[in-house]
């Protein structure tokens, strides 16, 4: 198992498949994009399906997400998907996504074993969208989530960031038509993650404002702790149901101490958290002879790395850092 020293068991691994997008979200990127991983230092597929095949096997990994950047973007992709579909245990799989060329790889995704999709849509106008993502690709957005939807990858989520002056006032909007779309939608606050640091507290959009601004149009109904569990998403019945919202208040209502998730960056590093400052190299005990590159070293260090998990964020501790490595490098 993958334990840590307060007790809290990582059953979720996250694995960024790619730190390369084709959007530059501005809470994201910066216009120029960055600099990225250099190819040798990638993983190569055989060894993310090995690292996942471990931590299925031998480490009580039940679900896996992957992530980016923007995985669509990783030739591999389908493969890597049907390969730990056939393994045993079978875990649970899904994708974080902005959704573009997903109309051409749905089912494809679906047919490879993936069970859900996450797609990221902040806004529903083109021009929003346009000055948001600095790409004009709403439309194969839109497509891309009807494609995942048709091709049964579902409950299709939809992932939302509300920027002030931008799309903070379409969280209605956006819940109106997310119900009409059979979509699951969930407000993420907007965190500390971008590569240029220009996040800043006081201009952020709460989960507060959020539930605020849905409130003036839909009646919301809190669910019970109990469905919640590890969710990072405390979510809502929307008008007596049976669609629900959800929302991500990693800022201001964090939930660390439920938390079951590991990460595995695409260089091969072990992240226990977004916000972690430290992180532990799995790459070199993978392309190790012998004994240092075995199943069982790998397990191994793969719970130290779990047992050094820090209680919290430490977003609320005046001497928090930014971690180096942006969010497009770690993933969702
Ligand atoms: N804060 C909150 N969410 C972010 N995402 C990317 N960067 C940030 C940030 N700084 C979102 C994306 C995507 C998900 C993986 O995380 O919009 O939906
Ligand atoms: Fe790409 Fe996601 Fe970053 Fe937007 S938030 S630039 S879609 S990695």
């Amino acid at each position: 198992m993958l334990i840590d020293t307060y007790g809290r068991v990582a059953t979720d691994l996250r694995v960024s498949l790619t730190d390369r997008c084709n959007l530059r979200c501005t809470y994201c990127m910066p216009e120029e994009g960055l600099q990225w991983l250099a190819k040798p230092d990638l993983l190569t597929d055989d060894e993310i399906v090995r690292l996942i095949r471990i931590a299925v096997t031998q480490l009580g990994i039940t679900e896996v997400r992957f992530t980016g950047g923007e995985p669509l973007l990783r030739p591999g992709l389908v493969g890597i998907v049907e390969r730990c579909a056939a393994l045993e245990p079978r875990p649970k799989m899904s994708l974080t996504t902005n959704g573009i060329g997903l109309k051409r790889t749905a089912q494809a995704l679906k047919a490879a074993g993936l069970d859900r999709v996450n797609v990221s849509l902040d806004t529903l106008r083109p021009d929003v969208f346009k000055t948001l993502t600095r790409r004009d690709r709403h439309h194969d957005v839109l497509d891309g989530m009807a494609a995942a939807r048709e091709a049964g990858l579902t409950p299709v989520k939809v992932n939302s960031v509300l920027m002030p002056g931008l799309n903070a006032d379409e969280s209605p909007d956006l819940l109106a038509w997310a119900v009409e779309n059979d979509y699951e939608l969930r407000f993420i606050e907007q965190m500390p993650l971008d590569a240029q640091h220009g996040w800043k507290r006081d201009g952020m959009i709460t989960a507060g404002d959020i539930l605020a601004s849905l409130r003036t149009r839909f009646t919301l109904t809190e669910e019970g702790q109990e469905e919640r569990g590890s969710a990072p998403a405390e979510r809502w019945i929307v008008d007596g149901g049976p669609h629900t919202v959800g929302v991500i208040a990693s800022v201001t209502r964090p939930f660390c101490a439920a938390c079951d998730r590991t990460r595995l960056t695409a260089d091969g590093q072990v992240r226990t958290c977004l916000f972690a400052t430290e992180e532990t190299d799995l790459r070199a005990a993978l392309r190790s002879d012998g004994e240092d590159g075995s199943d069982e070293t790998i397990a191994r260090i793969w719970k130290q790395a779990m047992w050094g998990k820090k209680a919290g964020s430490g977003l609320d501790d005046p001497s928090f850092l930014q971690p180096a490595r942006p969010m497009s490098a770690i993933g969702g």
